[in-house]
């Protein structure tokens, strides 16, 4: 478990920090089908482009099915630690920060994506605006849906469907979604969407991931049976937000023409909102590059 850590006196964050312990690698050790589920969707989404951002990616589960794809990648998180237990890789660039107040320029990220964090975030309308800020063209967006089928079974048999009204967000206090010690929501689809609508985003694509991640299939099925079946079924578990996890691939409305940065071109000091040059602010002359890793934590 880790800890929140409030980054003003309104917004929290799931600091993974807090608690050095806490090896999120670990996590992954008995999910191969969700992990399976996941790259499959995500492969089949990511394009060729010039720049990628893996936001809050972690220790870089996720790395090898983007980095040949992209000029340069970066694989952006507020976890100081989860970023250095990170493979280094050429072309990839560490950068440590919050979502709410990324150290990039306005529109120079061509593309980049979002996995299994935005359950960790309390203000997803902040953070979708950061995300559309910064990038110029494609997003890979997933959440955690709160509408999944196993949900809306159990709220039907438990007679509270109207009562817990999980349609509405956010949704505290309940078994899809706490916020105590822990930041770990899950949304509606339709509060996305509208979200993504007011941020300037069109949805593409909608795929439902994991659909069968319920430990009864994984005793039934071998983790490739499970993968063909997400595969077989993929259009009509989306189309009814069948699974527990959506992802969406999105276009900004009004794309971006120029591409071709460096990495000391897109990135900008979070408190003067000045250049970076060779790693310092040129305002503050505050130096963020350690050890390979740009921190602006
Ligand atoms: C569940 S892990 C997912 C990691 C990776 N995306 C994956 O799928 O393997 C959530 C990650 O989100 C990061 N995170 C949480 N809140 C964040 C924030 N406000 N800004 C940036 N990263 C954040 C955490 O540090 C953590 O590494």
């Amino acid at each position: 478990m880790t800890n929140i850590k409030y980054i003003n006196t309104s917004t929290r964050v799931q600091d993974y920090d807090s608690n050095l312990e806490y090896d999120y690698r670990k996590y992954w050790k008995d999910r191969e089908y969700e992990n399976q589920s996941e790259r499959n969707v995500i492969s089949k989404l990511l394009k060729n482009d010039y720049s990628f951002i893996d936001i809050g990616g972690g220790y870089g589960r996720l790395t090898d099915l983007y980095q040949d794809k992209y000029k340069y990648s970066i694989l952006f998180d507020y976890s100081l630690s989860n970023l250095k237990k990170a493979e280094n890789k050429e072309d990839v660039f560490k950068v440590c920060g919050d979502i709410y107040n990324m150290p990039f320029k306005d529109g120079t990220i061509s593309s980049g994506m979002l996995v299994r964090v935005l359950h960790h975030i309390e203000n997803p309308e902040k953070a979708i605006s950061e995300i559309s800020r910064v990038i110029s063209d494609s997003f890979i967006l997933e959440f955690a849906n709160k509408n999944h089928i196993l949900s809306r079974v159990k709220h039907f048999k438990d007679r509270d469907f109207k009562k817990q009204d999980i349609y509405k967000i956010p949704h505290r206090n309940d078994s899809q979604g706490f916020m105590d010690d822990q930041i770990f929501l899950n949304f509606s689809p339709s509060y996305i969407f509208s979200t993504l609508e007011k941020n300037n985003f069109l949805v593409k694509k909608t795929i439902s991931a994991s659909n069968f991640r319920h430990k009864y299939f994984k005793k039934l099925f071998s983790v490739k049976s499970l993968v063909f079946l997400d595969n077989t079924f993929k259009l009509f578990f989306s189309k009814i937000y069948f699974g527990p996890s959506i992802f969406l691939l999105l276009e900004k409305k009004n794309k971006n023409v120029k591409k071709e940065y460096s990495i000391e071109d897109i990135l900008r000091c979070p408190k003067c909102i000045e250049d970076i040059k060779n790693g310092k602010c040129v305002k503050c002359k505050k130096n963020y590059l350690e050890d390979g890793i740009y921190n602006f934590k």
